[in-house]
Parts: structure tokens; C-alpha cells; sequence
């Protein structure tokens, strides 16, 4: 059953995305190809911006660029009105080339390099975000080189169970942050320090978490950290509760707990438990957030195009026979969603070229790739999907929910070229990503034979600078 947003309609059979018959778009240039809503970006950013600041008017939000860092996405985002959270130089790069100011600007990383260190207290972020004691001292000498004290916040594992996938579970033992024992004396140190302003706790605590528990309890416990670095002298002025909203991946009218890709929570749900202990605790400490997903996740489709079809037998273990499976193949696979076999992510699909069709036939769904593995996952809890029986090669398939980690993580594997990216709005169509040439293949390899004068510099990617 295909779940109509209020601006995806159906007309003649086909889906139709703020306007933009995605059937006719996909005939009209190559598949695959994502297809933004700029108008969904501002519905989101507005809808948390309101949810967050009603309840607690000092909050600040940062999206995570990592969920999707295309230039024209970041200028939507701060034209939106929000700021701007980076995880490398690259990021921090394209943060500033997208318009970004630095005060706008929070810098994240597990294993921050010193160039990139230096390009972020040269520029003067707002914040580095910091991993460990020893990335501590190796910030301080840095900023002690530049001549200008490092604005920090501390990342701490608070140690709160999330419901989430076992992949994405950040504080709870897993590789971010400093170990809550540490905390404490890990501040007193910043704030001992003249090349350090220590100025927040960072406590980003998963993502895709589909209840607001781990919240609850990782705000009271990042509070009482707070106090206790208070009292010992160091008084700070936010508190980053990190990003980590779930978005309904899967349309069930009920969510099974276990099922992180359902969710019923909405922004308001995660705004009510963080700013309800905020306003009983600390109503005067600032909030800062950095949501990623669930920005970017409902903004994009991915429009495929199915290449080869194929009945095949299901076989029983003695390899008898016992009926038969219809096979799909479209033209992406994880080259362009890497996450549905990475983490075996599950995005809803509709056959768009048939949308008043009753989708009532089991078909396995795969993508192009030479691999094995390059299969989506089913419906609940079959390998199939359910699509109309007379859908063939030449359909549109449509994967919703295709905003966040998906452009961003594209991959040239099979030499297959990376996917182009259009926005919708009202009808008309706007490139805001080319598809990559079949010279984009090999832009970075060295040819045989050509003199190494010839090729680029090797060695560092950009530090940001
Ligand atoms: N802040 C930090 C420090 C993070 O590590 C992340 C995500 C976010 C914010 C944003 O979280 P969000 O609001 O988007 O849940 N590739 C995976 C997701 C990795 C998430 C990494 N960190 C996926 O496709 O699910």
C-alpha cells in the first residue's frame, strides 16, 4: 500500500512528486536519479525549530551534514535558518563554500587529524566537539601553535541504552566519546587550560532511535555532569543533545519495539522529553541539536528503472522444488543506497509507473550489481515485495524516505556511474547534481604510461583550509 504525503498525488497511473510526474521525468533523462523537495526541507527545519524552541526557547539547531552535504541541500538548510554540524575538513570545507559562517559551524570527528584541527580553530568554529583526553592535548597544542584559544565541548559516552540498530548505537560502549568516569576530570582540564574555552557536553547518543527513553535519561545524566563540572569550576553554557530522531521508514499502523525502522514518535515527542527536563532542571541553560535523518530523510525519492525480470524456483533444502519466485531488477543497488546492504536498511518501494494498480504480487527486488548481496530486503518479514502483477522491465520503481545517508554515501562500484539529483518544486525541475561522466571513472586514476608531472599531487585530501 503506497502512503500518500500530501504533495506525492497519483495522476494517469502515475506517482507525482510536488508537481513532477517522476514516470515522465525518469523517461525524459537517465535513471537512477534522487528527486529533492525543497519545500519538504523547510516543512521539516520549521517543524523542529518549532517544536524545540515553543518548549525551550533558547535552542539552536545544527544539521548534520553527513546525512547529506550536496551544496544546494546545504543552501536550502541556511536559507532555512539553521546552522551546520561537519565531521571532516571535507565537510568543513563544504560548510564554508555552502555560506556557512564559522560561529555556524560545530566540528565533530573521532579521529581529527591536526590539519584538520587547525583549519577549524583558524576558521573559528563555534565548537570542536571532542573525542578523547588525548585529542584534548592535541588540541590545545594546536590551538597554542595558532594563537587562539579552541572553543570545545566534550563528547561523553553517558552510557543510555537505545532501541536502534546495533549499528548505529553510539553511548553505550560503542567507538564515540569519553568514557563517563573520565568526564569529569577531562573538563577540569580544559578549563585549566589557556588554549582551551571549554563551552559544552556533547552527548549524541545513536541514531534512527525510536523512543524518547535514551533521551530522558541521557539529558538527566548529561545535567548532573554538568552541575558536577560546575562545581568544580568550570561553569558551561549548552548542552548538545546530539540528533538521532526517528523517521517511519516502514508505514505499520502498529510499531513492534523491536522494529527500528517503524515509528510513531514525531518531533514533538523528542522535543516534549528533552525540553521537559531541560525547563524542570536548567530552564537557562542553552540547547543545542544536531539532527540529521530526520532533516533530509523524507525529502528525496530515488526513481530506478527495472532492466531484467525472471522466474526462478524456490527450492527446499533437498533442493526439491516447491514453487516458484518472480525476480526484479533495477538499475540501483548499493552503488546508490549502500545503506540497504550495509546496515540492511529497509526503504519502502512503489512501482510509480503502476500506482493505481493493486499491488498485491510477490516479487524479489534486486539491485544491478555483480554481488550477491546487492538483494533488498522484503515487506515485514518475507524476502518479497509487493508490487502489481504486470509490473516488468521499463516500470519506474520509486524508494522513498531516500534523503539522508544515500546520495551522500554513492559509490562508483561496477564503474557504475554515481547518480544524478534533481529538486521538484511546483511542477518544474531543477539539476542540482550531475550523474557522473564516464570520465568521472577514472579522473583520479593514474593512466599507464602517463608521466607522473602529469598526474596531481598525491598524498593529503584538503584539511578544510
Ligand atoms: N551528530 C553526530 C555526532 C552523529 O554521529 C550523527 C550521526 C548525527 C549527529 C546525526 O544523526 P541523525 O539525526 O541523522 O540520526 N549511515 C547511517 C547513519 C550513521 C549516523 C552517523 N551519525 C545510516 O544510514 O543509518
Amino acid at each position: 500500500m503506497v502512503h500518500l504525503d500530501g504533495d506525492i498525488t497519483v495522476s494517469d497511473g502515475h506517482l507525482v512528486f510536488d508537481g513532477v510526474d517522476v514516470v515522465a521525468l525518469a523517461r525524459r533523462v537517465a535513471t537512477p536519479f534522487f528527486v529533492f523537495s525543497p519545500r519538504r526541507i523547510r516543512w521539516n527545519v520549521s517543524a523542529m525549530v518549532n517544536a524545540f524552541t515553543r518548549r525551550h526557547l533558547d535552542t539552536e539547531i545544527f544539521f548534520a551534514s553527513k546525512a547529506c552535504s550536496n551544496l544546494w541541500f546545504l543552501d536550502q538548510v541556511r536559507r532555512a535558518g539553521i546552522n551546520l554540524e561537519v565531521n571532516s575538513g571535507g565537510e568543513l570545507w563544504k560548510a564554508q563554500r555552502a555560506g556557512f559562517a564559522p560561529a555556524q559551524i560545530i566540528f565533530n570527528g573521532v579521529a581529527k587529524t591536526r590539519d584538520e584541527i587547525r583549519a577549524a580553530v583558524e576558521a573559528g568554529v563555534r565548537a570542536l566537539v571532542v573525542d578523547s583526553v588525548y585529542e584534548l592535548e592535541r588540541i590545545a597544542e594546536v590551538a597554542a601553535a595558532v594563537g587562539r584559544p579552541a572553543a570545545v565541548d566534550l563528547r561523553v559516552d553517558v552510557n543510555v541504552a537505545t532501541l536502534t540498530h546495533p549499528g548505529l548505537v553510539t553511548a553505550h560502549g560503542g567507538k564515540p566519546g569519553i568514557d563517563l568516569d573520565d568526564a569529569l576530570e577531562a573538563f577540569a582540564f580544559a578549563g585549566a587550560h589557556e588554549a582551551l574555552a571549554p563551552r559544552g557536553l556533547h552527548l549524541h547518543i545513536g541514531s534512527q532511535i525510536t523512543g524518547v527513553e535514551p533521551y530522558l535519561a541521557a539529558v538527566e545524566k548529561g545535567l548532573d555532569l554538568i552541575e558536577a563540572v560546575a562545581a568544580a569550576g568550570v561553569p558551561l553554557d549548552h548542552l548538545n543533545a546530539g540528533g538521532g530522531f526517528a523517521i517511519p521508514y516502514r508505514d505499520q499502523p502498529v510499531c513492534e519495539p523491536v522494529d527500528y525502522f517503524c515509528s510513531a514518535l514525531t518531533i514533538d515527542d523528542y522535543a516534549e522529553a528533552i525540553c521537559g527536563v531541560l525547563e524542570r532542571r536548567r530552564p537557562g541553560l542553552k540547547l543545542l541539536l544536531e539532527p540529521g535523518r530526520s532533516i533530509s530523510g523524507n525529502t528525496a525519492l530515488l526513481v530506478t528503472t527495472i532492466e531484467n525480470t525472471k522466474v526462478k524456483g524456490l527450492r527446499d533444502a533437498a533442493g526439491r522444488r516447491v514453487g516458484d519466485e518472480r525476480w526484479l531488477t533495477v538499475d540501483a543497488g548499493f552503488n546508490t543506497l549502500l545503506e540497504h546492504t550495509n546496515y540492511r536498511w529497509y526503504y519502502r518501494t512503489v512501482v510509480a509507473s503502476r500506482a493505481a494498480e493493486a499491488a498485491d504480487t510477490p516479487f524479489r527486488l534486486a539491485g544491478p550489481l555483480c554481488d550477491g548481496g546487492d538483494v533488498f530486503a522484503g515487506d515485514d518479514d518475507t524476502p518479497y515485495r509487493s508490487f502489481p502483477a504486470a509490473t516488468a522491465p521499463g516500470d519506474v520503481v520509486v524508494f522513498f524516505d531516500a534523503g539522508a545517508y544515500s546520495l551522500e554515501m554513492m559509490n562508483p562500484y561496477n564503474a557504475r556511474p554515481r547518480a544524478a539529483a534533481y529538486a521538484a518544486h511546483e511542477g518544474e525541475i531543477q539539476m542540482i547534481r550531475a550523474a557522473d561522466t564516464l570520465d568521472d571513472l577514472i579522473a583520479c586514476d593514474v593512466e599507464p604510461g602517463a608521466s607522473t608531472a602529469a598526474t596531481r599531487a598525491g598524498g593529503k585530501a584538503p584539511a578544510g583550509s
